[in-house]
């Protein structure tokens, strides 16, 4: 990311995760309730374990914020971990309280517990597990839910759906027609609503029965998920350099959420064994009306598609089509039927250990994937637009649209 930055802090049973996202423009209306409800999205989802039934997260705006809008400061986020009341002596800072908890030696497979424990010379993963833990995708959400706040002013809509949960897979033709309106904030609403964020019935029941069925067998489950966003301007991104492909950020952004192994723009490995007239997005023309309201998937103007195998990008820069990035989430690796692993300390073979898990995150994973969307296409904006308060962000906007509309 080239103008915004952020960082995120905050063990999984510590005290609070906090969050710092800088350089969003000053003017900006935001309140902790834009926030709390992009929260409460990401909690949703069957398959969850009880993590989330004692998790209600809420954020407290700490800095950035004065009387309802942004002042132009670095915003700073803090959201408390309920469950740290039971863990104040365990994952405590003060050196009174070690060895208040044993420590956790049985590497799980598929986590960062061995690896991290290598490289920083642990010899209790949960000084590694307690980083490593999605607990930080809460964060991500709430610094995510700026960024979507920032977009809304230039009516960027972003939505997702889970498209499979293991071999339960929505047709693709279905999904095609889907996809121009998974960014409408009002069909966004009847995906949340699915306990699998799928909007086809059929497929949301057998991904459930899937779920019961991984669960019953102290197993877990993976899938895809889409994110869309809409109502993205032409020219967002560059060619010039391999860092500023917008598509590189996205990829970069979304395998940057934990457990996401696989990212395609558009198409992606679809591309792969079809001839290039399949592919290509063709270009149309009409003449934008003078009163044309830019209408989502037409930030191209008069320039416009009839498909979009590309998802939105060519060459690294926007096309003005809706940008569509795709995921893969492998299955979670803690099982409640642990596989084989090697105790750290005596080097015995065992079973890894287990400790209160999900048994599938996707719906979550597709919430996460748009809050990154969201910080990477605000950065692409702020890069594009710049502007120190909204409104000069807004001005340079609709100079470049109306510039667009002349061209
Ligand atoms: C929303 C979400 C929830 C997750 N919940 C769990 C969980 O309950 N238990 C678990 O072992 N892994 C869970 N994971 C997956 C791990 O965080 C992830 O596999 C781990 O950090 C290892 O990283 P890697 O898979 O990217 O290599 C979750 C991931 C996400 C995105």
């Amino acid at each position: 990311m080239n103008i915004l930055r952020f960082l995120t802090a905050g063990e999984s049973h510590g005290k609070a995760l906090v969050g710092i996202i800088e350089k969003i423009p000053s003017g900006m209306a935001l309140s902790s309730e834009d926030i709390d409800d992009e929260l409460k999205r990401r909690q949703l989802g069957y398959g969850r374990g009880g993590r989330m039934k004692i998790e209600q997260d809420r954020a407290q705006i700490l800095s950035g914020v004065r009387w309802g809008k942004t002042i132009g400061s670095p915003i700073a986020l803090l959201i408390e971990n309920r469950d740290w009341m039971n863990w104040q002596e365990g994952m405590s800072s003060e050196s009174v309280h070690e060895g208040s908890l044993a420590p956790v030696t049985k590497p799980r497979p598929g986590h960062a517990d061995l690896g991290g424990a290598l490289k920083y010379n642990h010899k209790d993963v949960r000084n590694v597990l307690e980083r490593s833990s999605a607990r930080e995708t809460a964060m991500k959400v709430a610094l995510g839910a700026i960024a979507r706040k920032f977009l809304s002013f230039f009516s960027v809509h972003i939505g997702s759906c889970v498209t499979q949960i293991g071999t339960a897979a929505m047709p693709e033709t279905m999904l095609n027609e889907l996809r121009s309106r998974l960014a409408v904030p009002d069909f966004l609403k009847k995906i949340d609503a699915s306990p699998v964020r799928c909007p086809d019935a059929d497929t949301a029941g057998n991904m459930t029965a899937l779920i019961d069925k991984a669960q019953q067998n102290g197993d877990s489950l993976g899938g895809r998920f889409e994110v869309v966003a809409a109502g993205i301007p032409a020219g967002l991104g560059s060619h010039i350099q391999w860092d500023r492909r917008l598509n590189g950020m996205l990829s970069q952004a979304f395998m940057g959420i934990q457990a996401i192994k696989g990212v395609e723009i558009g198409d992606g490995f679809a591309c792969s064994d079809k001839f290039g007239s399949q592919v290509m997005d063709e270009i149309f023309y009409r003449d934008p009306e003078p009163d044309n309201k830019q209408q989502p998937s037409e930030g191209g103007i008069g320039f416009y598609r009839l498909t979009n195998h590309a998802g939105g990008i060519e060459g690294g820069i926007t096309n003005g089509m809706p940008v569509v990035v795709r995921a893969v989430m492998k299955p979670i690796p803690t099982l409640k039927k642990p596989l084989h692993s090697i105790d750290l300390i005596t080097k015995e073979s065992l079973k890894a250990a287990y400790e209160r898990s999900d048994t599938c995150a996707v719906p979550a994973a597709a919430v996460i994937g748009e809050a990154m969307a969201a910080l990477v296409i605000a950065d692409a904006f702020l890069e594009k637009f710049g502007g120190d308060s909204l409104d000069e962000t807004k001005r340079n906007y609709d100079a470049y649209i109306d510039y667009l509309k002349k061209f």
